[in-house]
C-alpha cells in the first residue's frame, strides 16, 4: 500500500531517467504538499540550473515522460516550473479500500527487524518520581509501543537509580525507624521525599549517624547479605510506588523490565580494567578519567569522564559504560534508545564517545539519546507546587483525573452513564489528556504543563481525539452495524470524503518515521490531522442519512477505517479510547 508521496516520487524519478538519462533515476524529485493540487514536484528548478535550461521547459519535458496511468488524474506546470499533481479519486478509493481490509492499516512490518532496547522512566529508588520522569515515561512507552508494532524485538528497560552512596544513610535511617514501619506501609517510609530528607538531615547533623552510614555503604558494596536484604526492603517500597504510578498512567512497564544501576555492579571493575588496559582511562587528580577526543572545556582543556573517583568508588558514568558493554556483548542489541532529559546530553555524548573508543560501540550498533525537554509551569519556569516544591507525580495525576471529571460533567452526553462508567471514562480522559499533551510536542522541546489547555474537548487535545472515536462508535451503534462489518465499497464524491481517505493512506509512513526517529509527536500530529479531516467529513457528509445505499455503505466504510486508524494510532501513543463518552 504505497504512500502517495512515495509512489509519485518513484513515477517522477522514472520520468527523469527517461527524459535525461538513467543517472537521474535516484535524483530527489522534491515532492512537497501543494496548495493547488495534492502534491507538487519541484525538481525542475534545481535541475534546470544544472542543465542550464529554462525550468519550465525542463518541467514540460518531465511531464511528457510521466506515467500517470491509474494514479494521477491531472498534471499542470505552474509558476516558474512547479509540477502540480492531482491523484485520481479512483486510485485513492481503491487504496483506502485496501486499508479497510488490512489488519496493519497499511503499516508495513520492518524489513530488517532489530533488537531494540528502549530505556525509559528510570526513576530513583527512595525518591519521589518528578514531572521529568513523567515525560520520559510517557514518551518512552510510546516509542516502545511503536517499535514493537513495526515488528522490532523491543526490550523495555527501566534503568532505575538503585545504587550508590546515599543508600548507606537510607538503610541506617530505615533501621532507626524500624523495619516494621516499612512493612506496615507507614508514611515515615512510604512518603519517599520525607524519608529521604529525614535521612539527609541526620547525615548532615549527626556525626555518629554519618559514620554508620559510611560503613553501611562499604558493607553494601562488599555484598554483605544483611545489608543487601535491608537495601531490598527499600527497593521494594519504591517499586510499589513506581508501579502505582505506572498503573495510573497505563504504561506497559513491569517489574521484569527493571534493570537498575545495581544490576551492573558486578561488571564495573572489569569495565574499568578494560579501559585502563586499552590506555583509554588514566589517573588525573587522583581520579581515573577518560578524555574522549573532541570534548573540550571553555579554555580548550580536555573534558574528563570520571570512571573511578579518587576515593575508589565508581559512579553514574561507570555504570553507563558497563551497561553499553553488557547490552552489546550479552544482549546483542542492534539499537539502544535512551529516553532521558536534555540536561544529560553531554553525559551521553561523552559516554558514547568513550564506548566507541573502547570498541564496545561499533558502526552497526546504534546508540541514541532521545532527548526530553523540560516541563514548565504556566509561569514559564520549571514546574513547581505553589509552595515551591517539585511536584509529586501521583498528586499531579490525581488532579488530572479530578479536573477531567469536572470537564466531563460540563459537556452534553448522548448516553447515560452509571457511576462506575463515569469513573472509568473520566480516568481515561484525565490520563489521555496528560499523555497526549506531552506527546504532541516534539520531545526535545520544552513543554508547558497546562491543565486548562490539555483537558478540553476542543482543539488539539487527548479528549478531543477520544471524543472523535466515541462519536464514530456511536454512529455504528445507532445504525445497528458493527464497524468490522462495514465493507464498502468506498466511492469518493464529496471533497471531504476524498480528503479523509487521502489522510488515511499516510498512516504507514508516519508510523515508520516515528519509529525510525523515535519521535512519537509525528504520530500524535498525524492522529490529530485524521480527526480533523473526520470532523469536516462529519459536518458535510451524513452517514446514516446518506442519500442512497451506495453512499451510505461507502461512508460507513470510511468511518470504520478512520475509527481503526485513530484507535490504533492512539493506542501506539498509549492513549486509551473509551467506547462511549
Ligand atoms: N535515574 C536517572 C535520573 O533520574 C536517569 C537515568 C538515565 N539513564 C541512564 N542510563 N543514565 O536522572
Amino acid at each position: 500500500m504505497p504512500d502517495p508521496q512515495h509512489l509519485l516520487a518513484a513515477r517522477v524519478q522514472a520520468a527523469l531517467a527517461a527524459a535525461f538519462g538513467p543517472s537521474y533515476a535516484d535524483a530527489d524529485p522534491v515532492i512537497r504538499p501543494s496548495s493547488f493540487a495534492d502534491l507538487q514536484a519541484n525538481v525542475a528548478l534545481p535541475l534546470a540550473k544544472k542543465l542550464d535550461r529554462k525550468p519550465r521547459d525542463v518541467a514540460e519535458e518531465i511531464v511528457a515522460n510521466l506515467d500517470t496511468a491509474g494514479v494521477v488524474s491531472d498534471v499542470q506546470v505552474s509558476g516558474p516550473g512547479f509540477i502540480n499533481l492531482t491523484l485520481s479519486d479512483g486510485w485513492i478509493a481503491a487504496e483506502a479500500q485496501q486499508i479497510l481490509h488490512d489488519d496493519r492499516l497499511g503499516v508495513p512490518p520492518a524489513d530488517k527487524p532489530q533488537k531494540v532496547v528502549v530505556e525509559y522512566s528510570s526513576p530513583n529508588v527512595a525518591k519521589e518520581m518528578h514531572v521529568g520522569h513523567l515525560r520520559t515515561t510517557i514518551v518512552g512507552d510510546a516509542i516502545a509501543r511503536i517499535l514493537a508494532f513495526l515488528g522490532h524485538d523491543v526490550v523495555r528497560d527501566n534503568h532505575v537509580g538503585d545504587w550508590g552512596t546515599p543508600f548507606g544513610m537510607l538503610i541506617e535511617h530505615l533501621l532507626d525507624l524500624g523495619e516494621d514501619a516499612a512493612a506496615r506501609g507507614d508514611s515515615s517510609v512510604s512518603d519517599l521525599t520525607a524519608f529521604y530528607q529525614a535521612a539527609r538531615q541526620k547525615f548532615d547533623g549527626d556525626e555518629a549517624f554519618a559514620d554508620r552510614s559510611r560503613s553501611r555503604v562499604v558493607a553494601l558494596q562488599a555484598g554483605d547479605p544483611e545489608t543487601l536484604r535491608l537495601w531490598n526492603v527499600l527497593v521494594d517500597v519504591s517499586k510499589r510506588y513506581f508501579n502505582a504510578v505506572y498503573g495510573q498512567l497505563g504504561v506497559t512497564l513491569t517489574d521484569d523490565d527493571i534493570k537498575g544501576e545495581s544490576f551492573y555492579n558486578d561488571l564495573l571493575a572489569q569495565t574499568v580494567r578494560e579501559l585502563e588496559d586499552k590506555g583509554i582511562a588514566v589517573i588525573s587528580d587522583g581520579a581515573l578519567c577518560a578524555f574522549p577526543a573532541g570534548f573540550t572545556g571553555r579554555e580548550g582543556e580536555p573534558l574528563p569522564v570520571i570512571i573511578r573517583k579518587s576515593d575508589g568508588g565508581y559512579n553514574y558514568s561507570t555504570t553507563d559504560l558497563a551497561t553499553i558493554r553488557y547490552r552489546v556483548d550479552t544482549e546483542h542489541v542492534d539499537r539502544m534508545i535512551y529516553v532521558v532529559g536534555t540536561t544529560q546530553a553531554l553525559h551521553f555524548q561523552m559516554v558514547f564517545a568513550v564506548a566507541r573508543e573502547a570498541g564496545w560501540l561499533s558502526g552497526d550498533v546504534q546508540a541514541e539519546h532521545a532527548q526530553i525537554g523540560s516541563v514548565l509551569g504556566t509561569d514559564g519556569k520549571l514546574l513547581r507546587t505553589r509552595a515551591g516544591r517539585t511536584v509529586k507525580l501521583s498528586e499531579l495525576l490525581d488532579e488530572a483525573v479530578e479536573r477531567a471529571g469536572a470537564a466531563f460533567d460540563d459537556v452534553q452526553h448522548d448516553a447515560s452513564f452509571d457511576a462506575a462508567d463515569r469513573v472509568a471514562i473520566v480516568r481515561d480522559v484525565g490520563m489521555g489528556a496528560v499523555k497526549y499533551a506531552d506527546l504532541s510536542v516534539a520531545r526535545d522541546s520544552e513543554y508547558t504543563f497546562d491543565f486548562d489547555r490539555m483537558i478540553s474537548f476542543h482543539g488539539k487535545t487527548g479528549p478531543y481525539l477520544q471524543y472523535a472515536t466515541a462519536r464514530i462508535r456511536s454512529i455504528f451503534r445507532k445504525g445497528g452495524v458493527a464497524p468490522q462489518d462495514a465493507a464498502g465499497p468506498i466511492v469518493l464524491g464529496h471533497p471531504a470524503e476524498r480528503a479523509l481517505a487521502l489522510e488515511l493512506l499516510r498512516f504507514g509512513t508516519v508510523v515508520q518515521q516515528a519509529g525510525d526517529t523515535a519521535e512519537p509527536h509525528r504520530l500524535a500530529n498525524y492522529v490529530f490531522a485524521v480527526a480533523d479531516a473526520y470532523t469536516t467529513f462529519h459536518e458535510n457528509c451524513p452517514v446514516l442519512k446518506a442519500p442512497d445505499e451506495e453512499t451510505k455503505a461507502s461512508r460507513l466504510a470510511l468511518c470504520a477505517a478512520t475509527l481503526r486508524t485513530l484507535v490504533t494510532g492512539l493506542d501506539l501513543l498509549g492513549v486509551p479510547t473509551p467506547e462511549r463518552m
